[in-house]
This record gives structure tokens, sequence and C-alpha cells, in this order.
């Protein structure tokens, strides 16, 4: 399923979301034996980016988000796709209320707690909605890699003020609320009582390349992934990523 859609799209958007889906697929074969649905709550899911392929993928699918246009976009979405995703109006923090305890087998966070009033509120939140055995998917954007691209555009103090920053913003024209680090976004995790389980760079080399040789160039786009997917976990190049992507278990039994 996932195959047939990947071949509609760009070079360069292939390259963006290939290594996420392909640790994705992993986590939901290690927390389903087999590979079986799972019931997955994506948060902050927008439009449905993550939640349509999903469903298509036979899951069974929740997106909680703040924004009633998201949602209706991704009822539109999920409709032209022909799968049923539920659709749940509400805040992250507010996620064991809108739920329950313990309702998903896999929690999504993708590029939303950057967002949030207070990332630990949030994250206890998608700690507690995780059933015991189950695991939370957090997608967020990379302090190091808005340092470089700051300065590779030649914006130096952006990029010196952005390293110093705690927040990881390079002053008050930042649309980003904050950035992540491999070590905040781990201890964020480990702050809500869960285990990390992998940590990879998306997109390290990604943004550096021109998006129209990837689309002009499918044998590109290719290899490119095939890079990435071999550095992503590099112990190095992963805090490089435009997008750092962490796997967290939740002790269970
Ligand atoms: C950048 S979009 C990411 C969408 C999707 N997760 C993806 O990766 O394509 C951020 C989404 O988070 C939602 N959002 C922001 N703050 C939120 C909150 N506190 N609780 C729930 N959703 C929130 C926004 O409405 C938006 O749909």
């Amino acid at each position: 399923m996932e195959g047939r859609q990947l071949k509609r799209v760009r070079g360069s958007t292939r390259v963006r979301s290939a290594v996420l889906w392909e640790v994705l697929r992993g986590v939901l074969v290690r927390i389903a034996p087999g590979g079986g649905p799972s019931a997955v709550v994506d948060v902050g899911g927008g439009t449905g980016g993550f939640a349509v392929p999903l469903a298509e993928l036979g899951h069974r699918v929740t997106v909680v988000d703040a924004s009633p246009d998201a949602l209706a976009a991704l009822e539109r979405r999920a409709a032209e796709a022909g799968v049923r995703v539920r659709a749940v109006q509400g805040d992250a923090a507010d996620l064991p209320d809108l739920l329950g305890p313990g309702a998903a087998d896999l929690v999504l966070c993708h590029s939303v707690l950057e967002y949030v009033d207070d990332p630990a509120a949030a994250m206890a939140a998608l700690a507690q909605a995780v059933r015991p055995g189950g695991a939370v998917s957090l997608l967020t954007s990379g302090k190091i890699a808005a340092v470089l691209h700051r300065a590779i555009a030649g914006h130096f103090d952006d990029a010196a003020r952005l390293l110093a920053d705690p927040a990881g913003r390079w002053g008050e024209g930042d649309r980003m609320p904050r950035r992540f680090t491999r070590e905040s976004l781990s201890e964020l995790a480990a702050g809500a009582g869960l285990r990390v389980a992998e940590l990879h760079g998306v997109r390290i080399f990604a943004d550096l390349v021109p998006g129209g040789t990837l689309d002009a160039d499918a044998a590109s786009a290719d290899a490119l992934i095939a890079l990435e997917s071999a550095a992503a976990g590099h112990p190095v190049l992963r805090d490089l990523a435009t997008q750092l992507h962490l796997v967290a278990d939740k002790p269970g039994p």
C-alpha cells in the first residue's frame, strides 16, 4: 500500500519521509508482533499526513488536534482515500481525559512539541495515553541543524544566538517556539517515565541538496534515501538532522 503511494510522490518528498516510515514500520511490528492492526493515536496529527497512510495500512487511527480546520481537512483526506480516521478536537495535555488512559498501542506526536504551551505536561499526557508495552513516536525540529542552516545561509549572528539559546531560537523573528537536541528530547521522554528505545536523525542531508535534482532524477532520490537510512542512527550525524525522531517505550507487562 505504502509503496504504491510513494511512487506517486516527488523524489524530494520521498527523501524527507523515507527514514521515518522505515522506523515506524519496525515499531508497529515490534509492538504488535506480526505487524497486525494497532490502535494508533496521532496527537497534533493535523491534516492526516501520517494518520491516513496508517489507516490505509489497516491500523485503527485517532487524530487529536487543537485545530477544527485541520480536522475537517483530515476528514476530507480520509474520505478521498476510502478509510476511516476518528477525529477528536482537543489539546495534547488533555489526552487521557479525551481518550482514557492506556488507549493506544502507539502514540505519534510529530512536529507538535515545538508548539505546545508546556512540553513536559504534553509528554506526561502522551505517556499516560499509551498502554504498558506500547510506544511513543516523537518527531521534533533539531536545534543543531538549525544552527548549521542559519550559518550556511550567511546569518552568522542568528546562528550564534540559536546555539546559545536553551530554547533553540535565533531571535524574535523566529517563528519556531522551540527546538530540541538529542539530550533535551531524551530527558523529556525519560521525565514522563518512558524508556528511550531508538533515536534517529531525519533529513541529515536532504535539506542541503537542491530539491529539483531529486525531483528530476529518481535514481538520485533512491541513492539519497539509502544514504539517509545508513546515517540515521550514526552517533554524530544524527545530531545534525533537521528533525530528531525518538521512539520511546512505556515499560510494560
Ligand atoms: C506542524 S503541524 C504537524 C502536523 C502532523 N503531525 C505532521 O507531522 O504532518 C502541528 C499540528 O499540531 C496541532 N497542535 C498544535 N498545538 C497543539 C496542542 N497543544 N494540542 C493538540 N494539537 C496541537 C496544530 O493544530 C497542527 O495541526
